[in-house]
């Protein structure tokens, strides 16, 4: 059943001339004092639209409102029927369906909304929060791309609270990185779930969500740089300078990464290229850096010096799978081969959520194998991982990049655009200076 097609409405005028055709059930407020005013237009309704005496008896008369749902093409019946049982009822036509926000070409967007080889199902560039709350539901360019982020939020959560259960996170220290870890693999997904769904309110906060999404991503590369350094490092880096200075260069990578990466959209319309260039730069900067220890580790087994242990092989699929995320991320892949085509199912940012959530999973079963499987060798050597190093890095980080965000959105929130509330009309472009 196609969510657009789909209407959930109150509606007895519709039953009293179509009942046959449409599954009716008895309303939840049967009884009810709403029920009683209702009952009243179902009977002038059903006068209204039948009047041939002898008609009248065969049908059954009901006195408590009437749930339907319309499937494809149910909506335009819908108006229809009501158009001509409006009189009769009283009753306006808005309020006898929810009315699903209207979507849009790509012709009809300011330039800013615009994504190449995505031809339709924009919604609405100044949608109101609950518009876009509603979007979700509705099949749109961006519902696949929050649910493909909101349903893993609460898998990482799930696997957080079984994690909580099962160690202590409070007064054992050796868990405090995996605790850094889990709490930002729970929130980029969330932040970027709902970045995707509020980003069409208007450009200001389309480009103020997306700072979040990078916040969120670049100190997610922080989680993973603490707990590499504590659980991943190669035996023979341990003490070494990289392992010593590894969690405060990861810091530097994060201001680095958001900093860059927000920058990126002000050149977005004017120099397309080169702002996905920068903005693919400031997140594989990070990656790279945390990934080191983790290709040495690769490395080494490769030339026998090693088991392929459980840890392993997961940081092999989760490497994969990062490659992937960056080649979709990069290559627009595949709308690019059939443009609009792709618009609501199947485009590449969709596949990049996918294929980074996968990827997060694999890495996720690895820190925590090599958490459980190295403590005491690392514990012998001096691994102890300190409040400030971990917890205290995260809200260092953590205030930074807000304090980032901030200096990028005030001339945003500061400078806002008066453009008109028509989609077609006077685009928002104030970016573009
Ligand atoms: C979907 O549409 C919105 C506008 O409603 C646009 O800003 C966004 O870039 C589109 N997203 C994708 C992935 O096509
Ligand atoms: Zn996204």
């Amino acid at each position: 059943m196609s969510m657009q097609g789909s209407v959930l409405a109150v509606g007895k005028c519709l039953a009293c001339l179509e009942f046959m055709l449409f599954p009716v059930w008895r309303g939840i407020r049967a009884g009810s004092g709403v029920a009683g005013g209702w009952s009243q237009g179902w009977g002038r309704c059903l006068r209204w639209e039948l009047d041939s005496p002898d008609q009248k008896a065969r049908l059954p008369v009901f006195d408590y409102p009437v749930w339907l749902v319309l499937s494809r093409g149910g909506r335009a019946k819908l108006r229809e029927v009501c158009q001509r049982g409006r009189g009769a009822i009283r009753l306006p036509t808005e309020m006898l369906s929810i009315k699903l926000p209207q979507l849009f070409d790509i012709h009809q967007v300011p330039k800013v909304f615009r994504e190449d080889n995505i031809i339709s199902g924009y919604r609405h560039p100044r949608s109101s929060a609950l518009d876009c709350v509603l979007s979700s539901f509705q099949m749109n360019n961006e519902t696949i791309n929050i649910w493909t982020h909101f349903l893993p939020t609460w898998y990482f959560l799930w696997r957080f609270c079984v994690l909580c259960s099962t160690m202590n996170f409070l007064t054992d220290s050796y868990t405090w990185p995996l605790l850094v870890y889990m709490l930002l693999i729970c929130i980029y997904p969330f932040t970027s779930s709902c970045a995707h769904t509020f980003s069409t309110m208007s450009s200001e906060s389309r480009h103020i969500c997306y700072f979040f999404d990078y916040g969120a991503l670049s100190l997610y590369s922080l989680g993973c740089a603490i707990s590499y350094g504590y659980y991943v490092m190669p035996d023979c880096w341990v003490n070494s300078w990289l392992h010593q200075h590894f969690v405060p260069i990861a810091i530097g990578n994060t201001l680095f990464c958001t900093s860059l990466s927000c920058y990126s959209r002000f050149l977005e319309l004017q120099f397309p290229q080169r702002s996905k260039a920068l903005r693919t730069g400031a997140f594989v900067v990070p990656f790279i850096f945390d990934t080191v220890p983790l290709f040495y580790r690769i490395l080494l087994c490769c030339s026998g010096n090693c088991g392929l242990t459980d840890a392993l092989s997961s940081y092999c699929y989760h490497l994969l799978f990062a490659f992937l995320t960056c080649f979709l991320f990069t290559a627009h892949f595949p709308e690019r081969l059939a443009p609009g085509r792709f618009d609501f199912f199947g485009h590449s940012h969709q596949l990049f959520h996918i294929s980074a959530v996968v990827g997060s999973h694999f890495q996720m079963e690895g820190v925590i194998a090599d958490m459980m499987s190295r403590r005491s060798w690392l514990v012998a050597h001096g691994v102890t991982p300190s409040f400030l190093g971990t917890i205290g890095a995260l809200a260092v980080s953590l205030i930074l990049n807000l304090g980032i965000i901030g200096v990028f959105s005030a001339p945003l929130l500061w400078k806002p655009c008066h453009s008109s509330n028509q989609p077609h009309t006077s685009p928002c472009e104030c970016k573009e200076q």
